[in-house]
C-alpha cells in the first residue's frame, strides 16, 4: 500500500464510540480500525509499518509520492473544478496559500524548511498553489519556482500583477505594457514556461478592465498563460472581462468574519460558472484559537497590526465566533480551523479556500477537512449560531479598502 501520511485522527463518532475505534489516514484514504480486540491492533500496526515504509526519506518511494498527483483523479473529494468549459482547471479541494512564507505573517521561516513545506505539499494532496508578484515583492515566487520545479508539470501555479513595481503600497497599475513585464518576470521567477493562473490583484480604475481581460486574452493565445482570473473585483467588473476573456476564478477574501462576497460575487460565479477562491480563509490565522489580543505582531512584516479586526477590543468583541467554532468543534474531535474550513467547503462546490501556513501540522491539519462531511442538518445548526455573531471592525482601511473598492 503505497503511503507516506499517517497519523492518528478523531472522526465524528470517536466520542460516542469511545477508543473502541480507530481511524488513521494513509495519503488521504481513510481507514478505520477496530481496537476492540489485540488482534485487530497487531493488524492495524502491519498497515502503519507498510504506511511507514513510504516514508518521506525513502527516496524509491518519491515516485510513488508522485504518482498520488494523478491518483488525486479517483477521489472526488480530493479534487474541485474552477470555471466551466474550455477555461475549467481541476485544482487540490484546498490550494496552499504561499504569501505568509515571505511576506506579511512576522516571521519569515528558513527558505529550506518552506521549499521542503512546498515539497511536501503534493504528497497531502496540495496541487494548487498561490503566489504573487507582490509578495515580497518577487521573492515568493522565487521560493515558489524553486521548490514546485522537480513537479512543476503535475501542479498548478496561480500568481498576480496590478501593483505599481509590484509594491500594493505605489499603487495599482494594470496598463497592457506592465502586465506583459510582469509575466515574463514571473515566468523567470517561477522558472516555467507558463502560467496555470494568471490573477489581477485589483482592479486598475485608469485601465478598462476589457483591456486587461484582452491582454489576458492574448498572453493565453500565446501559450504563456492558460486561465484568467480577478482578486476582489465587483460583479460589474467580472461581467465586464468575462465577456472577453471567460475567467476560471474570482479570488477574494471569505471567511467566517468577512462573508460579503455572499451577498453577489459567489452569485454572479456560479451564474457565471466562475471559481471562487476565498483568501485568507481563516483571517489570517485569527480563525484558530492561536492568535488572541495579546499576540504580537513584526510590523516590518505584517499588516494585521494595520488592521481593525487585529485590534485587541475587536478580537475580544470577537471571540464568541471562535467560541462556536470550538464548541461544534470539541465534540468531533475537530479543531477551531478545521470546523472553518469545512463550513467554506460546505457553501459551494466550485469553492476552494488556500489557507497560508509556514507549519507542517498545520498543512496537515487543514488538509484533512476534505473527508469531512456534515451530517444532516448539522450544518444549518452551525451557522445558525455563526449568523448570531456580529464581527465587529473593517477588515481593510486607507488605501487598501479603496483597492477593493473594485
Ligand atoms: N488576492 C489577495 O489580495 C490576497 C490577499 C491575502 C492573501 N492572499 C492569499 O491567500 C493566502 C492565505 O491568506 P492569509 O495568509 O492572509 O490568511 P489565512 O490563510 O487565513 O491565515 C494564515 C495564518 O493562519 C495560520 N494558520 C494556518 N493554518 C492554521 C491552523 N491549522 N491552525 C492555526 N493557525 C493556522 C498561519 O500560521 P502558521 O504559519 O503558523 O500556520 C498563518 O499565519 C495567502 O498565502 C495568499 O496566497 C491573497
Amino acid at each position: 500500500m503505497p503511503g507516506n501520511d499517517t497519523h492518528l485522527i478523531y472522526r465524528p463518532g470517536w466520542v460516542n464510540n469511545g477508543p473502541s475505534r480507530c481511524c488513521y489516514i494513509i495519503n488521504h484514504n481513510l481507514i478505520i480500525i477496530g481496537m476492540n480486540n489485540r488482534r485487530s491492533f497487531l493488524k492495524s500496526g502491519a498497515v502503519l509499518g507498510g504506511a511507514l515504509l513510504f516514508s518521506p526519506a525513502n527516496s524509491s518511494a518519491r515516485s510513488l509520492e508522485r504518482s498520488n498527483l494523478n491518483n488525486n483523479n479517483n477521489n472526488e473529494k480530493k479534487t474541485r473544478v474552477l470555471g466551466k468549459g474550455s477555461q475549467a482547471l481541476k485544482v487540490s479541494t484546498l490550494g496552499l496559500g504561499c504569501m505568509g512564507m515571505s511576506y506579511h505573517r512576522s516571521f519569515v521561516p528558513d527558505k529550506k524548511a518552506m521549499i521542503a513545506l512546498l515539497r511536501k505539499a503534493p504528497d497531502l494532496g496540495v496541487t494548487y498553489f498561490d503566489t504573487a508578484e507582490a509578495y515580497g515583492p518577487l521573492v515568493n515566487e522565487e521560493l515558489v519556482g524553486e521548490a514546485v520545479a522537480p513537479f512543476r508539470k503535475d501542479i498548478i501555479i496561480a500568481t498576480k500583477f496590478g501593483f505599481k513595481n509590484g509594491r500594493p503600497a505605489a499603487g495599482l497599475d494594470s496598463r497592457p505594457e506592465r502586465i506583459r513585464a510582469v509575466v515574463e518576470h514571473s515566468l523567470r521567477s517561477l522558472k516555467t514556461d507558463y502560467i496555470d493562473l494568471l490573477y489581477q490583484h485589483r482592479v486598475d480604475p485608469k485601465v478598462p478592465v476589457e483591456d486587461v481581460a484582452g491582454t489576458v486574452k492574448d498572453l493565453i493565445r500565446e501559450g504563456k498563460v492558460k486561465h484568467f482570473g480577478m482578486s476582489e473585483a465587483g460583479v460589474d467588473n467580472i461581467r465586464k472581462a468575462h465577456a472577453v476573456q471567460p475567467l476560471t476564478a474570482l479570488q477574494s477574501e471569505y471567511s467566517l468574519m468577512t462573508r460579503e462576497p455572499e451577498k453577489d460575487v459567489i452569485k454572479v460565479c456560479e451564474e457565471l460558472g466562475i471559481g471562487f477562491v476565498p483568501y485568507s480563509p481563516l483571517s489570517r490565522g485569527m480563525i484558530s484559537g492561536y492568535l488572541n489580543e495579546r499576540s504580537k505582531y513584526n510590523p516590518d512584516n505584517d499588516n494585521r497590526p494595520s488592521l481593525p479586526r487585529y485590534q485587541a477590543e475587536n478580537v475580544i468583541a470577537n471571540w464568541p465566533l471562535i467560541d462556536v467554532l470550538k464548541a461544534f468543534g470539541d465534540q468531533r474531535g475537530l479543531t477551531v480551523a478545521q470546523v472553518a474550513l469545512a463550513w467554506l467547503l460546505a457553501q459551494k462546490p466550485f469553492i476552494v479556500p488556500i489557507p497560508g501556513t509556514t507549519k507542517l501540522a498545520h498543512l496537515q491539519e487543514n488538509m484533512w477537512v476534505v473527508n469531512y462531511a456534515f451530517a444532516p442538518g448539522e450544518l444549518n445548526t452551525l451557522t445558525t449560531k455563526l449568523d448570531q455573531v456580529k464581527i465587529v471592525g473593517e477588515r481593510y482601511t486607507g488605501q487598501s479598502a479603496e483597492q477593493t473598492k473594485k
